[in-house]
């Protein structure tokens, strides 16, 4: 699957025999509009960017040169170009029989997954199509490749739910933020060693448990990893290209602001979704603090700063954060002048929240002379 076969809209994607199937794929599509689900602009879904494209064109990777021609190469040689394939160890699912709120969560989980796998795919793309840099371009084409691979497959797996994100239309209808070149390096940086943590741990964890593996999917998550963290090692030889970017006080102060609000973000979104963590026999705070701390351990080959999470304001103030948003939630639920109240009391505590975690002192780091790391976990 790729951008030039956009899905067709998820009524047309019932392809069950029996009509067992069909009935509950019309259901499932019912209940859940998937497409809308991707669509939706709240601070918290995944978003597609845009940048200037023509600032990131200009970089120049001579002060890396070695490192750069070393991980590209590596790119090149695309270890994982058989991997996204379903083989004898896709093991057929039985969604009329998977407990309906598990059912909603796990599909939540899958549509939110591959809108942020097709969000890096159109941004990288779009790089690749509009620069000239011959260094820039190869390198966005390649990561285009790798994230198109991946929205694919999590979108076959939601397929043979009866639903599908539409990713043609996807493209379209979706809002895209703005963002500076500098502000696409922090986020996407954290982004993809964040994917990078999160897939590998439920791996792990799975490897040690397989009797929660609900879904064969979370057995391509090993060298699908991979794939994240040299999409990470390319942002972190793109920063180390131009000192400032890490070094100026203003911006350690945005890598800061990055740091909480990506951290926290996820947070609340993983705590939107008890059952599926549940069934997974994963404890939700102990896996957001596992992959902030792989994180931020990988972080530190170019973060001059590191967000302490082990400091008594940290998880309290998660968690103020997330009852705040739940408020929130309910509140717009509610609508009216009760509800608007509602929202505003829960935005304010969210953002007193934020102010918390934000100053919680740093803990600061000097970079390494060798920026290139390799998966280790
Ligand atoms: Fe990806
Ligand atoms: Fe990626």
């Amino acid at each position: 699957m790729n951008m030039q076969n956009p899905t067709p809209p998820a009524a047309d994607q019932a392809t069950a025999s029996d009509s067992a199937h069909e009935e509950l794929h019309g259901e499932i599509a019912e209940r859940f509009d998937t497409n809308a689900m991707a669509q939706e602009s709240t601070l918290l879904n995944p978003r597609f960017y845009t940048t200037d494209f023509d600032e990131l064109d200009r970089i120049d990777v001579t002060p890396v040169r070695k490192d750069w021609d070393a991980l590209l190469a590596q790119m090149a040689s695309d270890p994982n170009k058989g991997h996204f394939k379903k083989n004898a160890d896709w093991d057929q699912i039985d969604w009329d029989g998977m407990d309906p709120e598990l059912r909603r969560e796990f599909i939540d989980f899958l549509v939110s997954s591959c809108t942020s796998e097709f969000s890096g795919c159109v941004l990288y793309k779009e790089m690749k199509r509009r620069g000239s840099n011959p260094d820039i371009c190869t390198l966005f084409n390649y990561m285009a490749r790798d994230e198109a691979r991946h929205a694919g497959f999590i979108n076959d797996a939601l397929r043979e739910a009866g639903v599908a994100v539409n990713l043609g239309f996807l493209t379209k209808a979706k809002k895209y933020t703005y963002f500076r070149p500098k502000f696409i390096y922090y986020a996407t940086y954290l982004s993809e060693k964040i994917g990078y943590a999160r897939y590998i741990t439920i791996y792990r964890h799975l490897e040690a448990n397989p009797d929660k593996r609900f879904h064969p999917i979370f057995k391509w998550f090993k060298e699908w990893c991979n794939d994240e963290f040299s999409h990470g090692e390319a942002f972190a030889l793109l920063m180390r290209t131009d000192p400032k970017l890490t070094e100026s006080f203003a911006n350690k102060l945005w890598i800061r602001f990055f740091l909480v609000a990506v951290y926290s973000t996820m947070y609340v979104r993983d705590h939107a979704r008890p059952a599926f963590h549940q069934a997974l026999g994963v404890d939700i705070d102990w896996y957001d603090q596992e992959v902030f701390r792989k994180t931020s351990t990988i972080a530190r080959q170019v973060f001059p700063v590191e967000v302490d999470i082990d400091h008594p304001r940290w998880m309290p103030n998660l968690k103020r954060m997330e009852r705040a948003f739940r408020k929130m939630d309910t509140a717009t639920r509610k609508g009216g002048f009760a509800g608007w109240l509602g929202r505003m009391t829960a935005g304010a505590q969210a953002g007193y929240a934020f102010a918390a975690l934000y100053t919680i002192p740093v803990k600061k780091n000097r970079l390494p002379e060798s920026v290139r790391l390799e998966p280790a976990y």
